[in-house]
């Protein structure tokens, strides 16, 4: 189980890569918007921070037009994954960038059934989105344990990327459900490394040793 952020935020990556816990980066228009960067510079400096693989999305609606956008996102870096939507047009595309040597992460993926089409087309990444499905009463990480079933079953080498995860407890379940791989808003992240338990014991020890020292110092005085 690896976890990737998802986030185009360039001070996020930088900081969550300092943990030593992040594998990759996923970006999307939307969160490439509430930058307002330059997406290009964005993605040029992501790519350069992490050595792993930093998903960036075509906008083209047809395969000839994702192929060519596909073509020059991967000339920005050899860690870039193409990002292609779901669809007949994506899966056109996934196929012929395979032949090509470049990597794809199909996205909004949102059954088992077009997840299972990816795969066979070859994608090397798809991404069921959890929290979207949880949004309209679905079960999002079914279609996650779905999909880890049968990928391992006929022993498919498409990875598995839950996303739209929202909250913690959605990491917890993607590691059970068989998902490769997990990505996660930094705000999640954040919120994976707290315990109030945890502050607690560490109060507690200071306060114990700080007791332990002001004693022997006192015997010493004595
Ligand atoms: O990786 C896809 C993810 O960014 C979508 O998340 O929260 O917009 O559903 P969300």
């Amino acid at each position: 189980m690896r976890l990737f952020l998802d986030t185009a935020n360039v001070e996020e990556i930088r900081r969550a890569c300092e943990w030593g816990v992040i594998s990759g980066v996923t970006t999307n228009p939307s969160l490439m918007a509430r930058e307002k960067a330059d997406p290009d510079a964005a993605l040029r400096e992501i790519t350069s921070l992490v050595k792993g693989p930093v998903s960036a999305e075509a906008l083209s609606l047809d395969c000839e037009g994702m192929v060519e956008e596909a073509r020059r996102l991967a000339r920005v870096a050899d860690n870039i994954v193409v990002k292609l939507p779901m669809g007949v047009e994506g899966l056109k595309a996934v196929g012929r960038l395979k032949r090509e040597g470049i990597k794809t992460n199909v996205t909004l993926v949102f059954s088992a059934n077009q997840g299972l089409l990816a795969a066979i087309a070859g994608a090397t990444y798809v991404s069921p989105f959890v929290g979207r499905l949880d949004d309209i009463s679905h079960d999002g990480m079914g279609v996650v344990r779905q999909l880890a079933a049968i990928f391992s079953r006929y022993e498919m080498d498409t990875q598995i990327i839950a996303a739209s995860i929202r909250h913690p407890l959605h990491v917890v379940e993607a590691a059970l459900a068989g998902s490769d791989i997990a990505t996660v808003p930094f705000k999640v992240l954040e919120q994976m490394v707290r315990h109030p338990l945890t502050d607690i014991g560490i109060e507690r020890f200071l306060a114990d040793w700080k007791g332990l020292m002001a004693a022997r110092s006192r015997g010493a005085g004595g």
